[in-house]
């Protein structure tokens, strides 16, 4: 599918439950968020059926997002029919790794390839904080699992935040000379709770390229990935930087979006959506509203112009 900005659009993310098993402080309230009820959720075949669509229209790259997608029942049935629909390449989860210890095994049975974790912290302490009790260790095991099942690579997510874990990037960088892993630090973006709770905690990507003039710019190999890479003149795996503040990379867009309750979002930082929920017993009809629609994907965002959304991050799925 091409939108009319002659982006290609291959990649959907699609979210599998807007529920998590932790409360980061800038993607949830502490109480959660509102529980919608059974019905305004995607049933897993509705999941499925809409999943065959994207493919059909041209989608080959899908990675399962939540909230925690792993806390979704069923989850595992959904992951099996999804990597068996023919026409998808690239299949991955983005998960808080929690649960992987348990699940690490039947999700690469399942024909799930990749994962990316999402981890802000290697301190027991400040993981606890930052998650509102979430346990450090769990995670590791989960990673640990995770690698033995051969789902790789698999990539860390690190939100970087000023007084919480600056002090820990230049330790996150190091890793990566004893590591074969990509750590990815992404600038904390305006939306849902963080626009609350973020007021002087963003910090510019820009700041860790000052300071480790070392660190080696790699070729980008795919065009459209939101990460730039590089690399310790002695490392083994790569440093990520994702910087939607201070580098927009809308220009090589080339994601959708699908919630948990079957909205369809063009763009993260858009409140628009398209319920394609209600339009589901027409298949017919979900496709060309699909397709229809792509043309009108927003050409950029607007965040840096202090405009934020309504959403949680939890209820899109990142
Ligand atoms: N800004 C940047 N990243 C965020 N994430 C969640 N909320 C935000 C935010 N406000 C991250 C999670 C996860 C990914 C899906 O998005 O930590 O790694
Ligand atoms: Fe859960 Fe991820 Fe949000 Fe943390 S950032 S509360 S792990 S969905």
């Amino acid at each position: 599918m091409e939108d009319c900005h002659g982006r290609t659009i291959n990649y959907l993310r699609l979210s599998v439950t807007d529920l998590c098993n932790l409360r980061c402080r800038y993607c949830m309230p502490a109480q959660g968020v509102y529980k919608k009820s059974h019905k305004d959720i995607l049933k897993l075949e509705e999941i499925e059926l809409l999943a065959q669509e994207f493919v059909a229209l041209g989608i080959d790259k899908i990675r399962i997002t939540g909230g925690e997608p792993l806390v979704r029942k069923g989850i595992l049935t959904l992951i099996e029919k999804v990597a068996s629909i023919d026409g998808l390449k690239d299949f991955s989860m983005t998960t808080n790794g929690t649960l992987l210890k348990k699940f690490a095994k039947d999700l690469k049975a399942a024909g799930l390839k990749r994962l990316n974790v999402s981890l802000d912290t290697l301190n027991d302490e400040k993981y606890s904080y930052i998650t509102r009790g979430g346990s450090l260790k769990h995670v590791l095991e989960g990673i640990e699992e995770a690698q033995k099942a051969g789902l790789n690579p698999i990539k860390m997510n690190v939100v970087v935040i000023k007084n919480f874990n600056e002090d820990e990037i230049d330790n996150f960088i190091n890793l990566t000379r004893y590591i074969n892993m990509d750590i990815r630090f992404i600038e904390l973006m305006s939306i849902g709770e963080a626009a609350r709770w973020s007021n002087n905690r963003f910090l510019s990507n820009t700041k860790i390229l000052d300071k480790r003039k070392e660190l080696i710019k790699m070729a980008k190999e795919d065009p459209a990935s939101p990460a730039d890479y590089y690399k310790l003149p002695d490392g083994i795996g790569r440093i990520g930087l994702i910087s939607p503040i201070s580098c927009k990379f809308c220009q090589s867009c080339n994601r959708i979006r699908l919630t948990a309750d079957g909205r369809l979002k063009h763009c993260l930082h858009s409140d628009d959506e398209i319920n394609l929920k209600e339009l589901l017993p027409n298949r017919k009809l979900v496709r060309e509203v699909i397709s229809n629609s792509i043309l009108q994907k927003p050409f950029s965002h607007h965040l840096e112009e202090g405009k934020y959304i309504i959403r949680n991050m939890v209820q899109i799925g990142g």
